[in-house]
């Protein structure tokens, strides 16, 4: 009887190796190990044998169960590899590249600006943040651009009127909100938060009633910056620029304060810069910021005696900066989400 048993396992291992389907594979399974398989009637036989040749023959079916279990896995692993490998077909081109293995990363604008605040911080700026929406008057009054000042005529934005039927809340004037037009606003904010010395830099989104095109949009992100101290000079305005500019072009980048105007300094300056290495605009002056010394008035409006401080402040736009780093010709690349162009940018610092 036991070598009934062998026999079934060794026409197993024969038969085993010509199937090429799971459906045949599951119904040559059943002619053995189902119920009315080879191997469960050949084990009914122990009820047939005198007592003590139970336990041996019981034996030996379990090894035979056991050893039938393994063949028959092994051959059906085999059959779904070759189920798989047909699937594929034929036609398998082993030179392809490997599939992409961009798992997502930083926005190049994220990118730029952790660069930019990581230079400042190098010499003692901290990070300032407001909120987006803000007040007139911290976004224009208080920067010394009054109502009726023609400066404002460039930063139009949206206006939340102060009794807004959108908000239900009764405000007064200086309290009703706009989308803010630039991060100057944060100026004042901290200036009347802390007393000097101070050194801010202060990055976030802006917003304006501009036309996108490939250099505007009305909704882009600017970094201010601010120092007040005693004895500030335009040679440290220049010397803090320079340093900022040679840390993110190279060493090789010149620069030049330019006369300009600005509500809130006096004097004021658009900085421009020309650099070796800045693709198709290398070795031309470019404006790269507006700065300037912080007018009296400002330092008045915050109680700060212009006679005892000085302070200089500078804002630039993080897409622009983003744009010449990069040779970016378009500022609307910047918020199409398109990942053939975000995932050239996945790199951390
Ligand atoms: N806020 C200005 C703008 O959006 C940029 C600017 C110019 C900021 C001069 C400054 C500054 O702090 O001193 O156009």
């Amino acid at each position: 009887m036991e070598k009934n048993l062998q026999a079934i396992v060794e026409e197993a291992k024969k038969k085993l190796d010509l199937l090429n389907s799971k459906p045949d594979w599951e119904s040559y399974k059943a002619t053995i190990l189902g119920p009315k398989g080879s191997l469960t009637v050949a084990a009914k036989e122990i009820a047939n044998l005198p007592n003590e040749e139970k336990p041996k023959f019981g034996k030996a079916i379990n090894q035979a169960k056991n050893c039938l279990e393994e063949i028959f896995s092994n051959s059906l692993n085999k059959i779904e590899e070759k189920a798989d490998l047909a699937s594929l077909g034929s036609s398998i081109d082993p030179t392809l590249p490997p599939p992409s293995n961009f798992t997502g990363g930083t926005h190049p604008l994220t990118n730029t600006r952790r660069k930019i605040v990581s230079i400042f911080r190098k010499v003692g700026f901290t990070v300032a943040e407001a909120t987006e929406g803000e007040t007139e008057w911290f976004c224009f009054d208080a920067l010394n651009t009054p109502e009726d000042h023609p400066a404002r005529d460039a930063q139009d934005t949206l206006f939340f009127s102060p009794d807004s039927k959108w908000t239900n809340i009764k405000r007064k004037k200086e309290e009703a909100f706009i989308l803010r037009t630039h991060t100057s606003s944060v100026q004042i904010r901290s200036l009347l938060k802390e007393k000097p010395p101070l050194r801010i830099i202060a990055p976030g989104r802006c917003f304006r009633r501009d036309t996108v095109d490939a250099t505007h949009s009305a909704n882009f992100h600017q970094t201010e910056g601010l120092y007040v101290d005693k004895n500030v000079t335009i040679k440290d305005l220049k010397g803090v620029l320079d340093f900022f500019l040679k840390e993110l072009f190279g060493e090789k980048v010149q620069t030049r304060l330019r006369p300009s105007f600005f509500p809130f300094t006096e004097p004021s300056f658009e900085v421009d810069l020309k650099a070796p290495n800045i693709g198709k605009l290398s070795d031309q002056w470019i404006e790269i910021m507006g700065c300037g010394m912080i007018d009296p008035k400002v330092l008045n409006l915050v109680e700060l005696n212009p006679h005892d401080w000085s302070g200089f402040a500078f804002g630039m736009g993080i897409e622009r900066i983003a744009m010449l780093l990069h040779g970016i010709d378009d500022i609307r690349h910047f918020y199409n989400n398109d990942l053939r162009f975000l995932s050239q940018f996945n790199y951390s610092s």
